[in-house]
């Protein structure tokens, strides 16, 4: 296998929605034919937000599960597993927060929006040390590429220095990953503000049709048009944002005939959750495969920790070595 390695992750806040599928999912159906591909849920880092509520993180990592493979990841051809089942993630975490200088730490941009936007009077150490656990996550399989969104560069960045400082320190043992940045889809909220689990706007992967359709009767469109024939702008209209991405071959047209008044609002959503009902079918269709098979869930992510463990070992073994820990 000469594929070059990919990793790359979400947490188990919630389980997923559009914004996730377009902005992540897609991508990462494409990439895992082209690369030796590593999908990780990453339950420790949900720690972060979760810690009085780690009840809640179990459901979650399943559902996360069952999301990434309704959404086309195929366990024959990428390791899914679960950060928490592959235990030398922690050990590397540990060696690596050695090395990293807080000053790093202090000026990832993610920990001090945190640290003021929730303005906790002492943050945790865990939540300064989160990026070093992401370095460990994808340091530990060497991956040459991880796909992120643009607000993941930071930890990137940092990822590269540990690399760069572990191996000036010890001996070249770690690549330098490269992101591989995923187009930025921007899908709104049926509010119109960003699609966010804790906007409470979502439109997620495992609604049922009916749900979806009520959701896109509630989004919100061009306040200015009220009657069927007002014209309307189409801009700023969540409705037209969505026919963009579920709609694309009918955008244009969309467009011209909303703005010249030649239609109504109630028509538009109900041919919008037509569509998005449609894109989502395959997905519905791969979620009832997989939970029709008892068990099947299990024996992917203990399929996909099991392989992740052989490589991970293995980059442990050289770790312990040149730090003189065997
Ligand atoms: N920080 C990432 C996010 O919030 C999640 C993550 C953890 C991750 N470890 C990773 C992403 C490793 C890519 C690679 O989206």
């Amino acid at each position: 296998m000469s594929k070059p390695r990919l990793l790359s992750g979400m947490q188990p806040t919630g389980v997923l929605h559009l914004g996730n599928l377009e902005g992540a999912l897609r991508n990462w159906v494409q990439l895992q034919e082209q690369y030796d591909s590593y999908f990780c849920i990453v339950d420790w880092h949900a720690l972060t937000t979760l810690a009085e509520r780690p009840e809640e993180i179990p459901h979650n990592v399943r559902e996360v599960a069952i999301d990434y493979i309704a959404a086309g990841l195929d366990p024959e051809k990428c390791a899914i597993f679960v950060q928490s089942h592959v235990k030398e993630h922690a050990e590397l975490h540990l060696l690596f927060s050695m090395i990293t200088p807080l000053g790093w730490l202090e000026r990832v941009p993610t920990y001090k929006e945190k640290r003021e936007n929730l303005q906790i009077e002492s943050v945790s150490y865990g939540l300064l040390g989160y990026p070093v656990l992401q370095a460990a996550d994808i340091l530990i399989y060497k991956a040459a590429v991880v796909p992120v969104g643009e607000d993941q560069l930071p930890h990137l960045e940092l990822t590269r220095e540990i690399a760069r400082r572990f191996n000036y320190l010890y001996g070249e043992v770690f690549p330098e990953p490269e992101a591989l940045l995923t187009p930025a889809a921007r899908v709104p909220g049926i509010d119109g503000r960003k699609m966010s689990k804790s906007y409470n706007n979502a439109i997620y992967l495992s609604d049922d049709a009916q749900t979806v359709t009520q959701k896109v009767k509630q989004a919100y469109t061009d306040p200015l048009k009220i009657r069927k024939n007002d014209p309307g702008h189409p801009e700023g209209c969540v409705v037209f944002a969505l026919h963009q991405i579920y709609s694309k071959d009918d955008a244009t047209t969309i467009e011209s005939e909303c703005r010249a008044g030649q239609r109504g609002c109630v028509d538009c959503k109900m041919q919008l959750a037509g569509n998005l009902n449609s894109a989502l079918d395959p997905l519905r269709h791969r979620r009832q495969e997989l939970l029709a098979k008892a068990g099947q869930l299990e024996r992917i992510l203990k399929g996909g920790a099991e392989k992740a463990r052989a490589v991970a070992g293995e980059t442990m073994k050289e770790v312990r070595k040149v730090m003189h820990l065997e």
